[in-house]
């Protein structure tokens, strides 16, 4: 069986529709239970629900074939994997943002709170800038509220969050997506099965097949 990673969450459930919509389906994926493993013998195709963040380290370590992963994610882990396909959607920006008006004193290093420093260590390099990270594992936006950073590393979707308290972005990073990544060593033994999915997935939908 072809083993699919796929993030638990908002991002997995239109992952999930993707695939059905390309003629993958799961008949379990639509039964609202706590199993992890689902499989489709049809197919020939079981999903692996698993936290986003983890992803591409089940594909890395090919406890899945392939999965599905934001490109987020997959720039701070840095995994050896196979990036196949831009799936176009979970369309955001990874974005430098701060306290409205604020006025970065570039005599210190600037305090960057970050669930992402890999990335934030990366970009502050490219632009010679000293800084100091301060990882955080969610609610980013507090740090410049409370004074703990003077700026936050962070996806930006909406620009909801950051508007609701009083940031604004000031420089845009990258944008990010969803993307179709692989095992190395799957992308060989496995090749009789990924193809026709990236095929699949690379055509027109099955309309009202199985929506
Ligand atoms: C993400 C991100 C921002 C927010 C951006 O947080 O870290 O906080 O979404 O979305 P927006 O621009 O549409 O407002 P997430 O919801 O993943 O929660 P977290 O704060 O726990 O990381």
């Amino acid at each position: 069986m072809l083993s699919i990673a796929l993030p638990k969450g908002r991002l997995g459930d239109k992952v999930y529709k993707l695939f059905a919509d390309h003629g993958y389906p799961c008949a379990a994926m639509e039964q609202d239970d706590r199993r992890l493993v689902l499989r489709d013998e049809a197919s020939g195709v079981q999903y692996l629900l698993v936290k986003p963040s983890d992803v591409a380290i089940y594909v890395e370590h090919g406890a899945a074939d392939v999965g599905v992963v934001g490109k987020d994610v997959l720039l701070e882990g840095g995994n050896d994997v196979y990036e196949l396909l831009d799936l176009g959607f979970g369309a955001c920006n990874m974005c430098v943002a701060a306290r409205v008006g604020f006025r970065e004193n570039f005599s210190a290093p600037l305090r960057v709170a970050t669930k992402y420093p890999n990335i934030a260590k990366q970009y502050y390099a490219n632009n010679s800038r000293e800084i100091e990270i301060i990882k955080l594992n969610g609610s980013i936006e507090l740090a410049p509220i409370l004074g703990l950073s003077d700026v936050i590393v962070d996806i930006v979707e909406t620009g909801a969050t950051l508007k609701q308290n009083h940031l604004e972005v000031t420089h845009t990073i990258l944008p990010i997506s969803a993307r179709l990544i692989a095992n190395k060593a799957s992308m060989r033994f496995q090749a009789a099965a990924i193809q026709p999915l990236l095929t699949a997935l690379t055509t027109q939908p099955m309309e009202g097949k199985n929506s």
